[in-house]
């Protein structure tokens, strides 16, 4: 998979750590910064990555900062975008089987390195489910997409 990343200042240090990790497992990764721990705006940030993976440039995306959730926030801004806060492996397994969720958002002052790059893993390796009920809830969150977004 074609796989983009973005992380501020608060991520920064995780985001260089699990990218080799990523390419280890035979992804291609398309690095979209920042490139260093001056401060920085997360939107600025999970904008392009959300980007990449709404328009079908990359497959899956994951946006780091110090907590994950501004990052998650903004992602979920973006129509086509699922971004799922991840901080433990039943939730990295089951945001996918689930919800599908196509960026992946972790907090690098919340998880260490170690468990980062086993919820990369299994977030990268798990298939969504294509369970019915799990579709129509996917359909049903595109159509609040669809309803409150004025300018795609
Ligand atoms: C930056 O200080 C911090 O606010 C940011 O990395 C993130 O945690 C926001 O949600």
């Amino acid at each position: 998979m074609k796989v983009a990343i973005g992380a501020d200042h608060g991520g920064y240090r995780l985001k260089e750590a699990v990218i080799p990790s990523i390419e280890a497992l035979g992804h291609e990764v398309v690095d979209l910064g920042c490139d260093c721990e001056d401060s920085v705006d997360y939107p600025d940030y999970a904008l392009p990555v959300c980007e990449k993976v709404a328009s079908g440039e990359a497959d899956r995306g994951i946006l780091i900062c110090g907590t994950g959730i501004g990052m998650t926030i903004a992602a979920n801004k973006i129509p086509g975008i699922r971004c799922a806060l991840v901080h433990d492996l039943f939730s990295a397994k089951v945001t996918r089987e689930h919800n599908d969720s196509n960026v992946l958002a972790m907090g690098e002052r919340v998880v260490g390195p170690g468990i980062a790059l086993e919820i990369v893993k299994t977030w990268l390796e798990t298939d969504f489910s294509e369970g019915a009920r799990h579709q129509n809830r996917i359909r049903k969150m595109k159509e609040l997409e669809d309803r409150y977004t004025l300018h795609p």
